[in-house]
């Protein structure tokens, strides 16, 4: 089973501002709500129990949000909104546990997972960043497969995607035994670099940010030493793990988009609108008003 997910909230978001100066950037909405309740549920839908924050103090009101409001509850209840009621008490399904643990230094994405080591323990488990929304039309998506992967070959699973040449040295690459595995499948990968230049970069298949791993990794990255950036690399500690044990790459199926910055933020909310279950149909038509006519009422 992998039962734990681990999500680095602790960044400060600048590449929001100044919407994230006094929000965590994890909260703004996409549509109605928070992108982080879109990772959160991504997870609880690959069979996660267990959400890991690795989290800083200018941040919880993500806490909050996953926590029970017991005044704003009763009052729904007490007006009789019931569907209103329901859906803040979806927020986070019954059975499912956030654990919050504080990142007391910025040292990097490796260091943030594993602050996370004494909730972890050495069980398998996966890492969701929270700036990455990934969306899958499939009925199965893409994390789930990932954990069904990892449970039968023991092999860690890291999601990739081809990324255009000029913008390997934004992500991490990978290098494969063969050419990249078809949409849903994963392949060997014989290494893994962060951020490498254009000309050094050993493919084009980049590290998404969705990341199942052993439980090995956390010793691991206790003895990774600063890399790109001068920053704990979960890249680097991945790259050890490879000498010891299998790591594959699976290629995705959905989509992505990267709400650490304006444009993949302002791509989701198109997105996610255009697919609301309430919203869509309104969402599609008043796009298509302002395309034909920006800015008319
Ligand atoms: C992190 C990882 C990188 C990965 C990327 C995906 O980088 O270090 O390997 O490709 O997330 O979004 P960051 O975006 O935090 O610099």
């Amino acid at each position: 089973m992998v039962r734990k997910a681990v999500l680095p909230v602790a960044g400060f978001g600048s590449r929001m501002l100044p919407a994230s100066k006094s929000i965590p950037k994890e909260m703004l909405p996409i549509v109605d709500r928070p992108a982080i309740e879109y990772v959160v549920k991504e997870a609880v839908r690959a069979g996660i129990k267990e959400i890991i924050l690795v989290t800083h103090s200018s941040k919880t009101a993500i806490e909050d949000y996953f926590d029970t409001q017991f005044e704003l509850e009763h009052q729904l209840e007490t007006k009789g909104k019931h569907a209103l009621l329901d859906e803040v008490r979806d927020i986070l399904p019954d059975g499912v546990n956030v654990i919050s643990i504080r990142q007391h230094q910025a040292l990097g994405l490796g260091h943030a997972v594993a602050c996370a080591a004494p909730v972890v323990g050495d069980e398998p488990f996966a890492v969701l960043l929270p700036d990455v929304l990934v969306n899958c039309h499939e009925q199965e998506e893409d994390l789930g497969v990932m954990v069904e992967k990892y449970l039968v070959s023991g092999a860690a699973q890291i999601m990739v995607e081809e990324v255009p040449a000029e913008r390997v040295d934004q992500y991490g690459i990978v290098a494969l035994k063969r050419e990249a595995p078809a949409p849903g499948c994963s392949a060997p990968m014989t290494a893994i670099v962060e951020k490498p230049a254009v000309s050094d970069a050993p493919s084009r298949l980049s590290v998404v940010g969705r990341y199942v791993l052993p439980g090995e990794i956390m010793g691991i990255l206790a003895e990774t030493p600063p890399g790109s950036g001068n920053e704990i690399q979960l890249t680097d500690a991945i790259a050890t793990l490879l000498q010891r044990a299998p790591v594959e790459a699976y290629s995705m199926r959905g989509r992505t988009f990267d709400c650490g910055n304006k444009t993949g933020y302002l791509q989701a909310i198109f997105h996610y609108a255009s697919i609301h279950p309430e919203l869509g149909e309104t969402a599609r038509e008043m796009m298509a008003a302002e395309l034909r006519e920006p800015g008319a009422n």
